[in-house]
């Protein structure tokens, strides 16, 4: 017979394409040729995989069954499957025939685009839920306001506040939303300048006192390192990366708790700390909650008087992430539960200071703030 024509027909695609995801079988799906990306899916070189069954080869019931549906309708037939380690990667397959002699099976890789498919399915189950809440109650409030089952006034105010409230934290889910899609974009526009840290806890602290106070949390500053130190950062947007910081360890904190803020530097950077002595996160959430959405448990969170959960998003960590890596910086947190986490962003020096030169033993590195 003539597999020798088809092998080197096959030999000259693969040359050709690049596109060395590709096996040729013949008609019984025992393979005669492997490219060598495909011999690596199925962890084998690809000359010991020729001879063997398709099935023994890759252990894939849907690619077997494309494959020999393609054989037996003499066809071109298309499917999909999970290869590669525990089935870890998702493959488009395209099966073609050669005249009864055997097949072409082309292979590629979708597994991105499938993950992307997921996160985007996540993410809108993840947001209708957030604004079912607060619709939810907003309409109720309203058709017992409109229904006239109440009538005296004190009451009626206190159902247009609690509907202002629930607004309010609609409005702010959206604003977060409109900064995690900027950010996340790349549309963000950073205005880089040096700041002095001190300036940039100074302005996050005062916006938090008010919150603070209300929660019966004190707020204390920390001083950092001696002498003119800058980093090079957006005020703007640090301050809110702080500030979404301090507003979680004030919500997350025991009423009577302290918040302390402070900043030193860290090898070329300024890191910036918030800690409290609040409920901590447990060890298995600490990696997931800078993820958007990712809460860790919403009945654990204190509701300060007046104050409902509908407008905690978990958003918030998620743009102090993204905040800190336009800025070429990062983010992170250590955290016991039941005694407190620290969490924190370290921001690149705008100039170094003559500690951290001396400890690198070289001028900036960062070569901004000229
Ligand atoms: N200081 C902290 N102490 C304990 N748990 C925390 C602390 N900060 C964050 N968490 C946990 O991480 C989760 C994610 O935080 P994130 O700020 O992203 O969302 P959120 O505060 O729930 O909502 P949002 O910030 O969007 O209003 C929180 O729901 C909480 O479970
Ligand atoms: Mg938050």
């Amino acid at each position: 017979v003539n597999d020798e024509l088809l092998v080197a027909a096959f030999e000259a695609l693969l040359s050709r394409t690049g596109g060395d995801l590709l096996l040729l079988t013949d008609e019984r799906l025992r393979v005669l040729r492997a490219g060598a990306a495909a011999a690596e899916l199925a962890e084998r070189p690809a000359a010991a995989l020729v001879g063997m069954s398709l099935i023994a080869a890759f252990g894939s019931a849907p690619l077997d069954a494309v494959a020999r549906t393609a054989l037996t309708e003499e066809r071109v037939v298309s499917g999909e499957a999970d290869l590669g380690r525990l089935g870890s990667r998702q493959f488009a397959v395209d099966a073609v025939p050669l005249g009864g002699r055997g097949l072409v099976l082309s292979l590629h890789d979708i597994s991105a685009l499938r993950h992307m498919e997921r996160v985007r399915r996540d993410f809108v189950a993840n947001l209708s839920h957030e604004l079912r809440t607060p619709l939810a109650s907003i309409k109720l409030l309203a058709e017992t306001l409109s229904s006239g089952a109440v009538d005296d006034p004190a009451t009626m105010r206190d159902f247009s506040t609690q509907i202002e409230r629930e607004i309010d934290h609609l409005a702010q889910l959206v604003n977060e939303l409109l900064d995690l899609s900027t950010i996340e974009s790349g549309a963000i526009h950073l205005q880089l300048e040096p700041l002095d840290p001190r300036e940039v806890v100074a302005s996050s602290i005062e916006r938090i006192l008010p919150v603070a106070e209300r929660s019966d949390v004190r707020i204390r500053q920390l001083g950092g390192a001696e002498g003119e130190v800058r980093v090079l950062g957006d005020a703007h947007r640090l301050s809110q990366a702080l500030l979404n910081l301090a507003h979680n360890a004030v919500k997350y904190s025991h009423p009577g708790g302290e918040v302390r803020i402070g900043w030193d530097v860290v090898g070329k950077a300024v890191r910036f700390n918030v800690a409290d002595d609040g409920i901590g996160i447990p060890e298995a959430h600490q990696n997931r909650i800078f993820e958007r959405f990712y809460k860790v448990d919403r009945s654990r969170a204190r509701i300060s008087e007046g104050e409902t959960l509908s407008g905690s998003a978990g958003l918030g960590l998620a743009i102090v992430r993204h905040i800190a890596e336009a800025h070429s910086g990062r983010a992170g947190v250590e955290s016991l539960e039941g005694v407190g986490s620290t969490f924190w962003i370290e921001i690149p020096l705008a100039v170094p200071t003559d500690q951290s030169r001396a400890a690198s033993g070289q001028g900036s590195g960062l070569g901004a703030g000229r």
